[in-house]
């Protein structure tokens, strides 16, 4: 399970600093398809993030089966790294303009020299996950901005695909795609999730959307509210089995100090 707990995060910006996440908590399970909704602004990409390793919140706890993350980024160890992969919005903005698109999708396992870019297993793998997502093998030798947006997002599905991640993050992946080729890459993932039990966070603005790809859908707004409403309830319960426990003890002294 990738278990992010009690996360807050805050940016310092120009005249003070920005609250983006605070505290909220979330739950991802293997072959669970998980839906994060939030309007604009809401912290959700942030909290995207911190869940891949790659930003360090401020407070809060990230495991990953059990693994809690001390270290973040690039000093996180890859192999923990590699767990949770995150599919970024904008897929110009997430790849290496001078890369060829076959280059960008194996660039994860030679950076972690899990392979070299010469070995015959990173074409074998190439060509295997180009197929999974549907991109066609010529588009594999273009640059980034020979290619389509639609095309790019495969390629970026790829690459985090590539390095046999447990759970993927997927954020706003569609929101820049039309329709047909957001339901195109949304049942590629559909597949490979059921194939290899991965877990999916989609991160929409979209509920409709979320409604209808995810099996559960959580809004970011009531993430850290929830989280303290738990502990409000448990305690709550808590004092009225405290307060039963009492009023059946008193009960009984009474019974027991009055005369029969
Ligand atoms: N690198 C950053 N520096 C300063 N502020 C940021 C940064 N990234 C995000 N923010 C701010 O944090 C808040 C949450 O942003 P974000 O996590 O991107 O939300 P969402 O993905 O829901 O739109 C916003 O107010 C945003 O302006
Ligand atoms: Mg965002």
């Amino acid at each position: 399970m990738l278990r992010a707990e009690r996360i807050s995060k805050s940016y310092r910006a120009s005249g003070g600093h920005v609250v983006a996440v605070d505290g909220a908590s979330l739950q991802l399970e293997r072959g669970q398809r998980l839906g994060l909704v939030g309007p604009s602004g809401s912290g959700k990409s942030t909290l995207a993030q911190v869940m891949a390793m790659l930003l360090a919140p401020d407070d809060g706890s990230l495991t990953v089966d059990g693994d809690r993350i001390d270290v973040w980024g690039v000093h996180c160890r890859c192999e923990l790294r590699h767990r949770v992969q995150l599919v970024f919005q904008s897929p110009r903005m997430a790849v290496d303009p001078r890369l060829r698109v076959g280059e960008a999708i194996l660039e994860p396992l030679v950076a972690s020299r899990l392979l070299a870019a010469r070995d015959a297993e990173c074409a074998v793998l190439l060509h295997d996950w180009a197929t999974r997502v549907g991109l066609t093998y010529d588009l594999l030798e273009r640059f980034p901005h020979e290619v389509s947006e639609g095309q790019l997002q495969r390629a970026c599905l790829a690459r985090a695909l590539i390095v046999a991640p447990r759970y993927l993050i997927c954020d706003e992946l569609s929101s820049m795609l039309d329709v047909s080729t957001q339901a195109a890459l949304l049942e590629a993932i559909a597949a490979i999730q059921a194939e290899q039990e991965l877990g999916v966070l989609l991160i929409t603005h979209d509920r409709v959307l979320a409604d209808t790809w995810c099996g559960e859908v959580a809004d970011i707004r009531e993430l850290a509210a929830r989280s303290g409403e738990g502990e409000a309830d448990a305690t709550q319960r808590h004092a009225s089995a405290r307060a039963a426990a009492l009023s059946a003890l008193v009960r009984g002294r009474q019974r027991r100090a009055m005369p029969p």
